[in-house]
């Protein structure tokens, strides 16, 4: 007798009447006078759960099926029958129940078979995927890190390793954590910390972005792609920053902006797609529990064609409505989420592609345009999450760089193997950081990133 899942049972694999074995945790029972009980029964393979019907027969029915609760996991051996007056198409006739593990006092289980809100649940990181939203949000998630891997791969792209612990600050702007074997303490007590003492003799940080040495691989393999962790030491404590987030970065050789633009916009109703194919009963269950705008948003993924816009126009554009912005905005600054907000929900309605910012709010390594004022680079920006795409095409005119880097008060030495690109066999090359927790929250339209990610890191909170 093979150990089956809910999901191989409401797929029709397993045979009506055949014995079957399977485990999970109740979610609730339900008991008759004449002495059968209906447990609820779900394993986390798919959004739905099975019935378990058990009879007062079974040798343990008074001991111990009459005090499963809620969270209580089981094995259970039986045959598998048609249901009739269930709303689900099978259910299970018990012959045995084992009991794996009972909940002592289930007043203390956090999770009931009741509604939570998700604040609450933030409460319980390790119990909150038993609930059926974070399992949900889990599967999706699954479902499109699967569908990214699979898009890049039908492009001919090679997915890249690239390194967590690094000592280049890749976007330039200092917000790195250190990563030191020494102890701080002691350290800390010298006053200057002295990394020539440390593990790698030098001072060593997470990365940022694995975008610069995923720049080597695609000048050599032509189509790469990096599919991690990055970390953010930003102080940022909003509902879209996670200070450990999962970034897609395709870098291509050979890619203009432009040809980095349509890889991304084709990425994205790709990936839609199959979240709509594959995932259709975990989105249905959050569009039914949350009353959201899940569909619209992925359709507007797969059938809209997104604006594509240059910063300069944008700007105009939201200096011409400026009184209805709380931040003051002109020509030179970054775009806040309000403005990002305005453009996307009401003014265009749709996701919109802003190329060409200035090149003082931008990476260093953002190719610099022919006005000198700035850079050849794109964000695209979703109605409700704001940017999920930042990219660019590269500098890589070995002067322009340096002229760069001396802007930003980089040290050319600490960057000496992105000078050799540029040195040895340069090519134009271009690519882009998709934030994958970003796209989950549009996809699924969950509101705080924190619900997307199973532990989530942010500024003063970590748990687990
Ligand atoms: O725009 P960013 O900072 O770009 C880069 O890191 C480039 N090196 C990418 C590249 O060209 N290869 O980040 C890219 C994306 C953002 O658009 C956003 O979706 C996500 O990463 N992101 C975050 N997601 C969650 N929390 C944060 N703190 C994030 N910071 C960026
Ligand atoms: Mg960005």
């Amino acid at each position: 007798m093979n150990l089956i899942s809910i999901l191989d049972i409401l797929q029709g694999y397993i045979q009506i009447d055949s014995e079957v074995y399977i485990q999970g945790w109740v979610k609730t029972r339900r008991d008759s006078k004449l002495g059968i009980s209906f447990l609820i029964l779900y394993d986390g393979s798919c959004i739905d759960c099975l019935q378990i019907i058990a009879n007062k027969s079974l040798i343990n029915y008074k001991k111990d099926i009459l005090s499963l609760t809620t969270g209580c996991s089981i094995r259970v051996t039986g045959y598998l029958k048609k249901s009739l007056k269930n709303k689900q198409k099978y259910e299970i006739q018990a012959k045995k129940i084992e009991i794996l593990g009972k909940i002592k006092n289930p007043d203390t289980y956090p999770i009931s078979s009741k509604y939570h809100t998700t604040e609450y649940l933030r409460k319980f990181l390790h119990l909150r995927p038993r609930t059926y939203l974070i399992g949900a949000i889990t599967r999706i998630r699954h479902v499109l890190s699967k569908s990214i891997h699979q898009f890049m791969h039908e492009q001919g792209f090679f997915w890249i390793s690239t390194p967590l612990i690094t000592s280049i600050d890749t976007e330039g702007s200092g917000k790195m954590f250190n990563v030191s074997s020494l102890n701080l303490n002691n350290s800390i007590c010298s006053k200057k910390i002295k990394f020539n003492n440390d593990f790698f003799g030098k001072e060593v940080f997470l990365t940022v972005s694995g975008q610069l040495a995923g720049e080597s691989y695609a000048c050599a393999l032509s189509k790469i792609y990096t599919f991690g962790p990055t970390f953010r030491a930003e102080h940022s404590n909003t509902r879209r920053h996670l200070s450990e987030f999962w970034m897609i970065e395709p870098e291509m050789a050979f890619y203009t902006l432009e040809d980095a633009i349509n890889l991304a916009e084709e990425m994205l109703k790709y990936v839609s797609q199959e979240i709509l194919i594959h995932s259709y009963d975990d989105i249905n269950f959050i569009y039914k529990g949350t009353k959201n705008t899940v569909y619209k948003h992925l359709n507007q993924l797969i059938t809209k064609n997104f604006i594509h816009i240059d910063y300069t126009e944008v700007i105009n554009i939201l200096m011409y409505h400026e009184n209805i912005f709380k931040n003051k905005i002109s020509w030179g600054m970054d775009l806040s989420f309000e403005h990002e907000c305005y453009l996307t929900e009401k003014y265009f309605q749709k996701p919109i592609i802003i190329k060409n910012y200035p090149k003082n709010i931008k990476a260093f390594y953002m190719r610099i345009n022919d006005d000198l004022k700035t850079v050849s680079s794109m964000d695209i920006i979703l109605p409700g999450v704001g940017e999920i795409i930042g990219g660019s095409q590269r500098e890589e005119r070995i002067q322009e760089l340096d002229k760069r880097l001396e802007e930003f008060n980089l040290n050319k030495k600490e960057y000496k193997l992105y000078r050799d690109l540029r040195k040895y066999g340069t090519v134009p090359h271009s690519g882009f950081g998709l934030g994958l927790e970003r796209l989950i929250m549009y996809i699924t339209g969950i509101r705080n990133i924190r619900d997307v990610i199973p532990f989530p890191r942010t500024f003063n909170n970590i748990d687990f």
